[in-house]
């Protein structure tokens, strides 16, 4: 059986009493990828780059990820919404594209736009009766206009954001944050996500957690069948060979190792 232990322990209730239910209090939500369709920017991508929208998309995406676990560790905290654009700067500089800073404005703002999954409103709704709270990487802001933008400030009674602890999830300090803005502890919350590393930083901080598996592996093997145009090498190509956006340049570039012992002779003094 898959599933999370408040599911498991549901669905099993018939047969095994002897596992007691939870007593669930607060339902909190994760946002980006959970309750919102990161995906739903691709429109927007692609009328900046047409054919394009795809690859900026996914790259977008995992690179803006990487930079909140790099950060984190780094000990070099910056907001969400200056991840987001360095994650998009990275992405279409690795693509040798330009965007005019008006044009990089909209498409970053893709991102306080982004559709809710066609069941985020009716699970809301249906699930009134409890507390229900988002817990996002997202800054103030973001949120803010996301909540709002999608209508959901109604339904949703608390939306925390990492920024108070300059820190992102799955830093355990992110998840203090529950109990510190809706009074629920662990043991009364369920925690839903989507996000793998969400769900284990989640229920290994000790909430109980539920994953939304909006892709089953077996849907995923038979996409699998198909060979891509971009393919997994260029793709980490992308992702792993370029320049950061995350500050912190180096002090000089060489194509080689081959490269140093000039670099040395000449007293370090290689034009960056
Ligand atoms: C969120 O914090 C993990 O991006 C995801 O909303």
């Amino acid at each position: 059986m898959r599933g999370t232990s408040f599911m498991t322990q549901r669905s099993s209730m018939n047969k095994a009493p002897a596992i007691e239910a939870p007593s669930i209090k607060a339902i909190v939500f994760d946002a980006y990828g959970t309750l919102y369709d990161v995906q739903s920017v691709e429109s927007v991508t692609d009328a900046a780059f047409p054919g394009y929208g795809a690859f900026i998309t996914q790259v977008w995406r995992l690179k803006q990820l990487e930079y909140t676990w790099l950060r984190s560790m780094m000990g070099k905290y910056e907001d969400f919404w200056t991840i987001t654009k360095d994650a998009l700067a990275f992405t279409i500089e690795t693509l040798g594209f330009r965007a005019e800073a008006a044009l990089f404005e909209k498409i970053a703002e893709a991102y306080n736009t982004l559709a809710p999954y066609p069941d985020a409103e009716a699970a809301l709704r249906s699930l009134s009766s409890y507390h229900l709270a988002i817990l996002s990487n997202g800054s103030p802001p973001m949120l803010r206009t996301l909540v709002r933008n999608s209508g959901f400030e109604s339904l949703i009674k608390t939306v925390i954001s990492v920024d108070a602890k300059k820190v992102f999830k799955p830093d355990p300090r992110a998840y203090t944050l529950v109990e510190e803005e809706t009074g629920f502890t662990p043991e009364n919350v369920l925690f839903v996500s989507s996000n793998g590393f969400d769900i284990s930083g989640a229920r290994s901080f000790g909430f109980h957690v539920a994953r939304i598996e909006r892709v089953t592996r077996a849907a995923l093997r038979a996409e699998l069948t198909d060979a891509e145009r971009i393919g997994s090498a260029r793709m980490f190509k992308a992702l792993r060979t370029q320049a950061e956006h995350l500050g912190f340049p180096p002090d000089f570039v060489v194509n080689s190792l081959g490269d140093l012992p000039a670099l040395v002779s000449r007293g370090f003094a290689l034009p960056r």
